[in-house]
């Protein structure tokens, strides 16, 4: 009875909040020279031990960020763990990662580097190949005093990063262009709107502001929907990726929370959920009309949301 209380309380909080939902800005300052520096890496599998994997392998930009893939391999075809979400607009997410377990971006590059089933790297392996590298030894020397360190790799990919926003027909929309969208699509905003989806899904990225618990209404359903990912982990691993927050803080309280994801481009980014359990965004909404709210959305309720979040497909413009 609480959980419905509580999303009661989210969603009236919302609601009467100002503006739940804001266009993307139209732009984000950003550094160029470092920006530049980032892109290079960031395509660039000089990052992993093996050089065969970059960040593009996983998060490939021509398919809003993700690689469509349930889990994706890292060096020498080993299967991650956990549902690769996108990069695009992340630098609007409150935390990053499905348990946020770090805030920056520039933080973030740490943990695919070194992961054993990612980039399998050491900062100091990294650092030396950077440094026997003219391009990026001068590069690195130029902008940074204190030249190529794990922190000024993470800072350069954090600026290309900036860069990755996407704007998109609902962003139109919220400026006032009311043909931007379709009729179905505002119907479906409507939907998103009344059925209280904005209670979580809400900020600049339509998510990525707030944890909340994946099975907030329906417990059984989410843990349906997670015993089976970790049944066919092929890694068998102490972090459990189904458990979210509580890997971080070790509280009973937080099983089971994660991140909201954002909505951008999520037509773009299936699977779905953290553990690429759903193969298509209409599965995905009516389960999650189920699990997080506890309502049974009708096929033309569900279709018309699914209208509305294909607005929300954008398109990334690569500096040059
Ligand atoms: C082998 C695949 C793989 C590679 C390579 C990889 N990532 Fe990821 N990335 C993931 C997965 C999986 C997650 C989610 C991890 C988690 O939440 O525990 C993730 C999460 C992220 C996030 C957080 C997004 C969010 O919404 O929370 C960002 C940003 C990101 N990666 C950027 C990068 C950058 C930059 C690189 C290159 C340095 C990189 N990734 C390399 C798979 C990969
Ligand atoms: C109480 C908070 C909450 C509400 C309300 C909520 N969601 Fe979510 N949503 C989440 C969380 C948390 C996840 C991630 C669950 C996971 O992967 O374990 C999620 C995931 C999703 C995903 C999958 C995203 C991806 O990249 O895999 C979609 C699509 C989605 N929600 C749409 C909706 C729609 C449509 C509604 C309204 C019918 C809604 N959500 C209501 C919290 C919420």
């Amino acid at each position: 009875m609480y959980k419905f209380l509580l999303v009661l309380f989210l969603l009236f909080s919302t609601l009467y909040s100002n503006e739940p939902i804001q266009p993307l800005p139209k732009i984000v300052k950003y550094d160029r020279e470092k920006a530049l520096l980032g892109k290079k890496l960031y395509f660039d599998p000089i990052l992993s031990k093996d050089n065969t994997i970059s960040c593009a392998s996983c998060h490939n930009l021509e398919l809003g960020g993700v690689d469509n893939l349930k889990f994706s391999f890292g060096i020498k075809g080993q299967k991650g763990i956990i549902n690769t979400p996108t990069v695009l607009n992340s630098i609007f997410n409150f935390r990053q990662m499905w348990d946020g377990r770090t805030k920056t971006l520039a933080h973030q590059v740490q943990f695919p580097i070194t992961n054993p089933v990612e980039m399998g790297n050491s900062f100091q392996n990294l650092i030396k190949t950077l440094k026997n590298n003219s391009y990026y030894n001068e590069t690195f020397n130029n902008i940074y005093k204190n030249g190529i360190t794990i922190e000024n790799i993470g800072d350069a990919l954090e600026e290309f990063q900036k860069t990755l926003i996407t704007p998109s027909a609902f962003d139109d929309y919220l400026r006032g262009d009311e043909n931007a969208i379709t009729s179905n699509q505002k119907k479906g905003y409507e939907l998103f709107f009344k059925k209280g989806c904005v209670s979580c899904h809400n900020g600049i990225n339509i998510g990525g502001g707030l944890y909340a618990q994946f099975g907030l209404t329906d417990e059984e359903m989410a843990h349906n929907l997670t015993n089976q990912s970790t049944n066919d982990n092929v890694t068998k691993n102490e972090y459990n990726p189904d458990l979210g927050l509580y890997n971080i803080t070790k509280n009973d309280f937080d099983k089971f929370y994660f991140k909201v994801p954002t909505l951008r481009n999520v037509a773009l980014t299936y699977p779905y959920l953290h553990n690429g359990r759903i193969e298509t965004l209409n599965e995905t909404i009516s389960s999650i009309a189920k699990a997080q709210l506890g309502l049974d959305l009708t096929k033309e309720e569900t279709f018309l949301i699914e209208e509305f979040l294909k607005s929300l497909n954008g398109k990334v413009t690569i500096i040059e």
